[in-house]
């Protein structure tokens, strides 16, 4: 969460380039934003409540700053509470991403010393260490070595950037919280994602959580954060695109996404038979295994187990990552942990591998961002290959991650032939869920829903997780209570909210499931329930069918495909920005 995006070079006008780089990254967090630059010895800074929008920035001619785009933790939204914060002699200014969970201690120490706060903000706390850290030594210190002592002091999953107005530095540290660095033509960049470094740098290094790094007027030093001593740090390539980033023609990213997954699948049904067998190969070498992910991701997870116990008759545990640390899981060095994120930075996630690590079990990953935290700590990853994911909602990465895990559970079970046939049908499924007449249907039912306050989702075996996704889809970016339930767990209490009218979705793929859930649809429909059925066959409980594909094992591929598109169109209707859901951030870097 936050956005960080830093610049040191020969542009006298850094601080509009800097506005600009950060709408490529306000998906981080999109509560406020603030520009700061250095002109000898003072900061000019200008920042603000509420999204970039068309905000033009102020500022006097510099060839340093930084700017940040919030995802409020400490501190309401306001203009004062937005970043960067300053210290009380004006020389520094800080922008941070993370949480300094012993802010409170150190912030009265600081007051009692004289120090003035002019923020809620937990951030904060380190202009004013820095400032006293820089001044208060006998011996000069370098804002180098004030930085790496600050950061020694901040309990927490930080990512730190200090302007020094004096000696014209940016200086970064971190902890789990990402930060890459990029060299351009004759500047540096620093941020919170590569993404934003796409059309700035030629190559990037991934900051270590034991560097503290440095840019200013001679290039980017690497110093090591434990000694304070200098060493090096190996650059790589980067390899994003502007053309990956564009709309490409679409009104908004989320809806670009959607119709990219026929591609993104194609991808995967063609060309990734290694890391598929690879995992497979860990699986089976594992004494226990487990797949964890948050929010949509937790959802792939949840899909992978059904699949793996459906098709390869193999157990395979599914936990919610922010959870998974409460339960004892026996894990060992024999165990392995599949975590899935689309990011690679939620936090919860790297909690959890972090904990599994420690207990000796192996790692893998499914994860869509290269270089990300997670694609570093895994033993093995699996890139998903579904490029920059930029609506806040997650789409391409979900069908990815399905993809990838019932080629696996194929593999696992000697038929990966059936497979490959099952995701390549799935892939013509998804084209046909994306073409104008499925569209337009949608839309119609959209116009239905746009004015209700509730919705029901179900599900049954392999479509239980799909509805949960479907539910999530809907909920997340239209703001309607759309609740995903197994079908059977109706009667058990959820059907006492269904009245006259109430929209409810029905998974009813050509499975084991089909009976039972179509019961289930005849009892909301029996209450009122108007009855929306996402399958290949016409059923005469549904006052609208949706023709999907049917696809076998890759049903929740096609599924899933009108929920999105659901969601995208009942948010255009309520006049809601699909894009960026109000409360929410792409990357959960917090706890
Ligand atoms: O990057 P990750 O896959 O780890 O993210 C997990 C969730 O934060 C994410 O899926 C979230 O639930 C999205 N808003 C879903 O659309």
């Amino acid at each position: 969460m936050c956005g960080i995006f830093g610049y040191v070079g020969p542009r006298r006008a850094a601080g509009p380039m800097i506005l600009d780089a950060l709408k490529r990254l306000e998906y981080r967090g999109y509560d406020s934003w603030g520009v700061a630059v250095g002109i000898d010895g003072h900061v000019g800074l200008s920042k603000r409540a509420g999204r970039i929008g068309d905000a033009v920035v102020d500022l006097p001619d510099a060839c340093i700053g930084f700017g940040h785009t919030r995802w409020a933790t400490h501190g309401g939204v306001s203009d004062v509470n937005a970043h960067p914060h300053l210290d009380c002699t004006g020389r520094f200014a800080v922008i941070h991403n993370g949480i300094i969970e012993n802010f409170r201690t150190l912030r009265s120490r600081l007051e009692s010393r004289g120090h003035v706060f002019r923020s809620e903000t937990d951030t904060e706390v380190v202009s004013h260490l820095i400032e006293e850290t820089v001044g208060a030594s006998s011996e000069p210190c370098t804002v180098v070595e004030a930085v790496r002592q600050v950061f020694a002091m901040l309990r927490g999953l930080n990512a730190v950037i200090v302007l020094d107005t004096v000696t014209q530095q940016l200086v970064a540290a971190k902890n789990v919280s990402p930060l890459v660095v990029g060299r351009g033509e004759d500047a540096a960049y620093i941020a919170s994602d590569a993404v934003a470094l796409v059309g700035h740098a030629r190559e990037v290094h991934y900051v270590e959580d034991r560097e503290i790094v440095a840019l200013g007027p001679d290039g980017v030093q690497f110093y090591d954060s434990a000694t304070g001593a200098p060493r090096a740090a190996a650059f790589v390539p980067l390899t994003l695109r502007e053309a990956d980033m564009s709309l490409n023609g679409f009104d908004h990213y989320l809806i670009k996404e959607i119709h990219e997954q026929p591609r993104v699948l194609r991808r995967i049904a063609e060309n990734y038979a290694e890391p598929v067998h690879h995992l497979a190969e860990l699986i089976s070498e594992a004494y226990g295994s487990f797949l964890i992910g948050c929010g949509t991701s937790s959802y792939a997870a949840l899909t992978g187990s059904y699949l793996f116990s459906r098709i390869a008759r193999r157990h395979v545990n599914f936990a919610v990552g922010s959870e998974f640390k409460y339960q004892e899981h026996f894990l060992t060095d024999r165990s392995l942990v599949i975590a899935l994120s689309q990011s690679g930075e939620t936090a919860d996630i790297i909690d959890a591998v972090m904990a599994a690590k420690r207990a000796g079990a192996r790692v893998a990953a499914l994860v869509n961002v290269p270089g990300s935290t997670l694609d570093r700590l895994a033993d093995f990853s699996i890139h998903l290959g579904a490029g920059p994911e930029q609506s806040v909602l997650s789409t391409k990465s979900y069908t990815a991650k399905v993809a990838i895990l019932m080629l696996t559970a194929h593999v696992l079970n000697g038929s990966e032939h059936v497979g490959r046939e099952h995701l390549w049908r799935a892939v013509d499924g998804v084209e046909q869920a994306l073409a104008p007449a499925s569209v337009q249907r949608i839309q119609e039912i959209a116009a239905y829903m746009a004015d209700k306050e509730h919705c029901f989702v179900i599900g049954r075996g392999l479509s239980y997780p799909t509805a949960l996704e479907a539910a999530l889809k809907i909920k997340e970016i239209s703001y309607i209570h759309a609740e995903g339930f197994a079908g059977g767990e109706l009667k058990h209490g959820v059907i006492a909210l269904v009245e006259e009218g109430t929209p409810c979705l029905v998974f009813s793929p050509i499975d084991e499931t089909r009976d039972d859930i179509l019961s289930g649809a005849m009892e909301l429909r029996s209450r009122g329930g108007f009855i929306v059925g996402i399958s290949p066959e016409p059923e005469e409980v549904f006052d609208i069918h949706l023709p999907v594909a049917d696809v076998g094992d890759a049903s929740p591929l096609v599924g899933v495909i009108p929920a999105q598109l659901l969601g995208y169109y009942l948010a255009l209707r309520r006049g809601l920005d699909p894009d960026k859901p109000r409360n929410l951030a792409k990357s959960v870097t917090v706890k």
